[in-house]
């Protein structure tokens, strides 16, 4: 079968990396993939979000089966469209990735079934959100309604942080229509962590659990970025807390789901927060991880198109997904600038001597080729995963990895996978 990924950066790298390696699949293209794809597949130089060239490309080559990676397409209606075209496509519909990309939807759906998430206020204006934000005190939350590329949620400290973060949201719509309604939030502390769950519709299916760093510093400093690494397991949740997450958020989101007649097939990410009434939801993600897929896939035994495919089908009860007990840590090596605007067209060197290592993969994300050369293109540039016995081993391999990559500005954490 022939196998389309939607997407271009390291989630998508390392999707296809693993498609390819089903039995089933003859062939993978990525659109718009990267540099580093065309090892084993095919870029195919249309946008993630141009879905109806995307559907015509699908069309016209026969493709099989539509791996959806970014979260934009999603909430445009690329799983709608496909279908609608009998094509075959992994990931939400419209509807149902409305609970990534609506935070109000999202918040209400789950006061609706008893999802433990933090007080809330939809609001439509700005006076609505800073009477929500007085109501509330500081620190408050404040986030974009819509999808803001991971940039719409700003913890506000005291009236005047709220009131600019309310006004950009807005008035000066800095996020465009994602911000012409805010959701203001009571702030929790705790410990972050995020589970990744295959959803049928009917049942779930829990992947074992990764970690990512979201600040651009080391010891969590500094702004959020996508994400700067991640690793698999993480240690940070128990048996107990999973049996909790479970319990509290699974299983009443299946049902939820089912009550309101939401078809959702796919993958769910929902970011959380553990703190001291149990396991809260902070969002729902409709999508992979990024870069939390890029530690997971190496990890896993089985054969991914028979796990998307009976996601599908709603037969996600008759699988049972094998994961090796190796550890993996995956380091973001970024452009300077990043995660605001990022330099590009840095050559990148020592791509070979890196792809040549034993337990060593390198992902690209922002890379492109030019005169023959691997390039900077983009703010996160390189996933670099390890696999080995321990964490521990394997950060060691990675970070012997990244120091092997050069390219100006290139800037990485060091202490991705540490505790
Ligand atoms: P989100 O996109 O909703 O996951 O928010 C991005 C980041 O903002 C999260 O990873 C948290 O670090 C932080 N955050 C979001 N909501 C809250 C909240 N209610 N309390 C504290 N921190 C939050
Ligand atoms: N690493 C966080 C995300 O993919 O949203």
């Amino acid at each position: 079968m022939k196998v389309l990924v939607v997407g271009g950066g390291g989630r998508e790298h390392a999707l296809a990396w693993k498609l390819q390696q089903s039995e089933s699949v003859t062939g993978v293209y990525v659109a718009p993939g990267n540099a580093g794809i065309k090892e084993f597949a095919t870029a195919v130089a249309i946008p993630a979000d141009d879905i109806s060239q995307l559907k015509q490309f699908a069309v016209d080559r026969a493709i099989d089966l539509t791996v959806v990676g970014p979260d934009n397409p999603l909430a445009n209606g690329i799983v709608d469209e496909f279908q609608q075209a009998g094509l075959k496509i992994f990931g939400p519909t419209k509807a149902a990735a409305r609970l990534e990309s609506s935070k109000s939807f999202a918040k209400e759906f789950m006061a609706r079934y008893g999802i433990a998430s933090p007080g809330f206020a939809v609001c439509d204006s700005a006076n609505e959100a800073i009477r929500a934000v007085e109501s509330f005190g500081f620190p408050t939350v404040i986030k974009a309604d819509g999808l803001a590329l991971g940039k719409g949620v700003v913890i506000a400290h005291n009236l005047q942080e709220a009131e600019q973060a309310i006004r950009r949201m807005m008035e000066e719509r800095l996020f465009g229509e994602a911000g012409s309604r805010v959701v203001v939030e009571e702030y929790l502390q705790g410990t972050e962590c995020s589970v990744h769950a295959l959803v049928d519709g009917q049942n779930y299916c829990l992947f074992p659990t990764a970690q990512d760093h979201k600040a651009l510093y080391d010891g969590n400093h500094g702004p959020n970025t996508g994400g700067m690494g991640a690793f698999s397991p993480s240690q940070t949740l128990s048996a107990r807390d999973l049996a909790l997450i479970e319990r509290d958020i699974l299983q009443p989101f299946l049902r939820g789901i089912q009550a309101e007649g939401i078809t959702y097939q796919g993958l769910l990410f929902p970011g959380l927060m553990l703190t001291k009434r149990g396991p809260v939801v902070l969002e729902f993600n409709a999508r992979f991880g990024d870069p939390e897929t890029q530690a997971l896939l190496p990890r896993l035994s089985s054969d991914l198109v028979e796990l998307l495919e009976a996601t599908m089908a709603g037969r996600l009860r008759e699988v049972t997904p094998h994961w090796s007990s190796a550890a993996s840590v995956c380091v973001v090596l970024a452009s300077r600038g990043y995660p605001d605007r990022a330099e590009t067209g840095k050559p990148i060197v020592g791509l070979p001597e890196v792809a040549a290592l034993k337990d060593v993969l390198v992902f690209h994300a922002g890379t492109r080729e030019q005169e023959s050369r691997v390039v900077t293109a983009g703010g996160r540039v390189l996933g670099i995963t390890a696999v080995g016995d321990s964490v521990l081993s394997a950060r060691r391999k990675a970070y012997d990895a990244a120091g092997m990559i050069e390219f100006d500005g290139c800037y990485f954490r060091r202490d991705i996978g540490e505790r």
